[in-house]
């Protein structure tokens, strides 16, 4: 699918089909949404104020969400572009009830949860590095987005949720602000 297709087919899609990801599928959306994109390691999918890099990817997975993979919480490394287990169990329920129980967050074989680290970019740029950390996660969103409509794929950008409950869902420490939950799967 081309580029000007991909844009003009993206829709919020918030019905999906209870079948599972493959692995190929949930690599490339982590890959549109915070993969490396250089030789070096140094630059990534998605621009970075400063390259600063603020943002982590959380994976919530429930049995059979994806091929051999198994229910549960995992934190994404863009370094070696692979996972790790972060919590074992499903927590999609958890996840929709803290986002004023959303069904699509449950129905979802996957979610991705995008997280950031504040101090990463205002280290830097102090105050101002609030609105560079908001604009990028608008830029990773977008990448999520537009590769799942490639890869055929639904999703939607959830920002409506409790802070606070989806960090405690998430066992994440306090220094990580979840900004977007995106439920994805096969449409519905
Ligand atoms: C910052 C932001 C927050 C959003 N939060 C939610 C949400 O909590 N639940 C939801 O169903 N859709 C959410 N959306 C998706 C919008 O409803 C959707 O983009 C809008 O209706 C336009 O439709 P389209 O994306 O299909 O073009 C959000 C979108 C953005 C950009």
């Amino acid at each position: 699918m081309s580029l000007e297709e991909a844009i003009a087919r993206r829709r919020s899609i918030r019905n999906f089909a209870p079948e599972p990801l493959s692995q190929a599928q949930l690599s490339q959306i982590l890959w549109a949404a915070q993969g490396i994109s250089d030789t070096q390691g140094k630059y990534r999918t998605v621009p970075s104020a400063g390259a600063t890099y603020p943002l982590e990817v959380f994976v919530v997975c429930g049995e059979n969400s994806v091929e051999e993979i198994g229910a549960g919480i995992y934190h994404y490394n863009r370094d070696s572009h692979s996972l790790t287990l972060h919590y074992k169990g499903d927590a999609r329920l958890e996840l929709a009830r803290a986002a004023l129980a959303q069904a699509m967050i449950y129905e979802a074989p996957v979610d991705i949860i995008i997280c950031a680290e504040y101090e990463h970019t205002s280290r830097r740029y102090g105050d101002r590095g609030e609105r560079y950390v908001h604009i990028e996660v608008g830029h990773a969103g977008q990448n999520i987005y537009l590769q799942a409509t490639a890869l055929g794929l639904a999703t939607v950008a959830v920002g409506a949720f409790d802070d606070e409950q989806v960090r405690e869902v998430l066992r994440l420490d306090k220094q990580y602000k979840p900004l977007y939950i995106m439920p994805v799967g096969r449409p519905g």
